[in-house]
């Protein structure tokens, strides 16, 4: 059931495997709080769960930021729903009592992890970005150093061209993070190759972590 009492409604789910870093699951427009909980159970089976829906309203679906087009990002809403969200986790934390989270974002929620990774860094342990793009125009001054990031790109994304993908994952190599891209041959939907990748790259994030 979806949870009303922090400043997102999210569901929640509680780990039932120790030592697993918990994640952050942001999904894309149109979705809700419930539509990436079985890609996280699949991904990190045991994890805490941790699933917000987005409060920005395009013709009445839910988005993490507002666009002004497709593709073209309302940057000062971008920035202040980056602060948003992460408070958010913040606050989560404490009532959960959870360490930070690993997000694992699909298209927008992709775009805005992508985007916390460059302001807000210290919010996250790592991200999966899933179909990400560029978010800012100029990308903030940040340090992302010790976090590790997985991009996955389709290229025959007719949403996010590959030089704009490329430019993801050079923004945040430059912030320091530790850059997993990795271009499959498909679109902008996910493929059984996205959740594969993903587990593999989770399972070796909490063996080092470890
Ligand atoms: C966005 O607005 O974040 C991107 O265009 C991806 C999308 O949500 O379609």
């Amino acid at each position: 059931m979806a949870n009303h009492e922090l400043s997102f409604v999210h569901r929640f789910e509680p780990a039932t495997a120790p030592n697993l870093a918990p994640l952050l699951l942001l999904h894309g427009t149109g979705g809700d709080e419930n539509d990436l909980l079985g890609l996280g159970r699949m991904v990190a089976p045991g994890a805490a769960l941790l699933s917000p829906r987005g409060k920005v309203l395009e013709g009445g679906m839910p988005r993490f930021f507002r666009r002004l087009a497709e593709g073209v990002f309302d940057e000062d809403d971008l920035r202040a729903r980056v602060d948003e969200l992460a408070d958010f986790i913040g606050e989560a934390r404490a009532a959960y009592g959870l360490p930070a989270p690993v997000a694992l974002g699909f298209s927008n929620g992709a775009n805005i992890a992508a985007a916390m990774f460059m302001r807000r860094p210290e919010a996250l342990a790592g991200a999966v970005l899933l179909r990400a793009m560029v978010p800012f125009k100029v990308p903030p001054k940040a340090d992302a150093s010790g976090r590790r990031v997985l991009l996955l790109s389709g290229s025959a994304d007719p949403i996010v061209p590959a030089d704009n993908a490329a430019r993801l994952a050079a923004q945040l190599s430059e912030a320091g993070a530790e850059v997993t891209h990795r271009v499959l041959p498909v679109g902008h939907g996910l493929s059984q190759a996205d959740v594969s990748l993903t587990r593999e790259w989770l399972t070796e994030v909490s063996a080092a972590a470890a």
